[in-house]
């Protein structure tokens, strides 16, 4: 199937072979959208539904390639799993923090293996905008990580924000490592 190119109401360019979501505000919203777009979530997952909804996912992260993004529905959220590249780790790590908006080091939004190191390829974030609530698009924006098209906000490869109106980075969510390659959410 091809994929096709357009810009956006901001004059950001698109790959419409990307634009998997639709932007839409927390909560139920959020949660029904998921469930009628149909993100690809049960082959990660573990556990019945009806248990995830309400409490932890496990997500074995060897399940998830260089430069793809899972995207999970959790308590009626979606987080994003991306596994980046090494550009991409690069870019974040490069950053002068105190020239952030929201200053935090990559490394601080990295959760420690049982070992004690973090493994800075996987990033698991809340997929929601923090200014009002909608989806942000993966690969997109001014710093090559996140944009939310609702009113402009660029997130960096770090899910920092970096230009336009949200007020705060996308929240890194309560996990764990339980294994070398496996995370437990919630
Ligand atoms: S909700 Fe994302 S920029 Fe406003």
């Amino acid at each position: 199937m091809s994929e096709t190119q357009t810009a956006d109401a901001h004059g950001e360019t698109i790959d419409e072979g990307k634009r998997d979501f639709i932007y839409i505000a927390t909560g139920a919203a959020a949660a029904a959208g998921a469930a009628s777009l149909g993100w690809p979530l049960v082959a990660q997952m573990g556990k019945a539904a009806d248990t995830l909804a309400a409490g932890s996912i496990e997500i074995n992260l060897a399940n998830v390639a260089e430069g793809q993004q899972l995207k999970m529905l959790w308590r009626g959220v979606p987080v994003f799993v991306r596994h980046r590249t090494a550009k991409e780790i690069a870019e974040a790590e490069k950053v002068n923090v105190d020239s952030l908006p929201d200053p935090e080091t990559d490394d601080a939004r990295l959760v420690a293996k049982p070992d004690g190191k973090v493994d800075p390829r996987f990033l698991v974030m809340v997929g929601v905008c923090t200014h009002f609530g909608c989806i942000p698009v993966g690969e997109a924006g001014d710093f090559d990580g996140w944009y939310c098209p609702c009113h402009g906000s660029h997130y960096d490869t770090s899910g920092r924000i970096r230009k336009g109106p949200a007020p705060k980075n996308m929240v890194i969510p309560d996990y764990t490592y339980i294994s070398d390659t496996v995370i437990k959410v919630g």
